[in-house]
């Protein structure tokens, strides 16, 4: 089985201790390619996935400062960002947003961070990786207003929200990434969204070390069990799983053109 892992944050302390097992179990579970998010601890260490895209050629990362640190952004941050975004395996900005379900940092903070970043990432011609917690209304707007006209799209990443958002999304460039909450026995509704998407749009995660999916529920996820949520949604899908994991593996490598034309892009830049 060809699996992608389109949103993971392997740096985080939970694998310290055994992150080279981790690596090994995942390469074993048949992830060819994983996306390393960038965003670490905070934006005191904006770089804290690098080292790992470095070391590995199927590790690919982003830059990026999730929403609940939004209230320590200074503007060396930012610019710190700009510098780094210019590496070649940064592949996208991120990850991004609104969370008004923790609500960490002030609202209308939130959304300026949430501007700047998309002013940086358009500039960087890199996607957007879009966190979004109880805050779709907000979200949807101001991608619509800041994002829809650069053309470059993105991934709605651990996506929660209806049908609707999910279309309005994919109108708008957008992948929909699914993650193990979408296994959980009180999440039909988004194996409903799941089943009816077009598949093209469709990719997976795991989040980890968060949010591990069903068999796993409670204990640190890790990407090599992104399997598990491809066995689900094809479940849903009525697809073996080793096909819908192929497809949503190619969905990846297609949106970030990771087929060669990415490093010639790269090297005219
Ligand atoms: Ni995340």
């Amino acid at each position: 089985m060809e699996l992608i892992d389109s949103h993971a944050h392997v740096d985080d302390s939970r694998f310290d201790e055994d992150r080279e097992a981790m690596f090994e179990r995942t390469r074993d579970a048949g992830v060819t390619t994983l996306l390393a998010l960038g965003t670490g601890p905070g934006p005191h260490k904006l770089d804290a996935a690098m080292p790992f895209a470095e070391a590995y050629d199927w590790i690919y990362t982003t830059v990026g400062i999730h929403p609940h640190e939004a209230k320590d952004v200074t503007q060396g941050h930012l610019d710190e960002l700009a510098r780094l975004a210019k590496h070649p395996k940064v592949i996208a900005w991120g990850e991004i947003g609104l969370d008004y379900f923790y609500d960490h940092s002030p609202r209308d903070v939130q959304e300026r961070v949430f501007r700047a970043q998309m002013e940086l990432a358009a500039a960087a011609k890199l996607p957007i990786i879009i966190h979004c917690r109880d805050a779709w209304a907000d979200c949807m707007r101001l991608i619509e207003e800041v994002w829809r006209p650069t053309g470059l799209g993105g991934i709605l990443h651990c996506f929660t929200s209806t049908l609707e958002d999910a279309r309005r999304g994919i109108e708008m460039g957008f992948m929909v990434s699914f993650a193990g909450n979408s296994t959980y026995p009180k999440t039909q509704n988004l194996r409903d969204v799941a089943k009816v998407l077009p598949l093209a749009n469709i990719l997976i995660e795991t989040d980890a070390p968060y949010l591990a999916p069903q068999p796993y529920r409670g204990k640190r996820n890790e990407p090599a069990y992104v399997a598990e949520v491809a066995r689900i949604l094809a479940s849903v899908r009525d697809l073996p799983a080793d096909e819908f994991a192929a497809r949503t593996a190619g969905n990846f490598r297609r949106f970030f053109r990771l087929d060669g034309l990415r490093v010639s892009a790269a090297a005219e830049s």
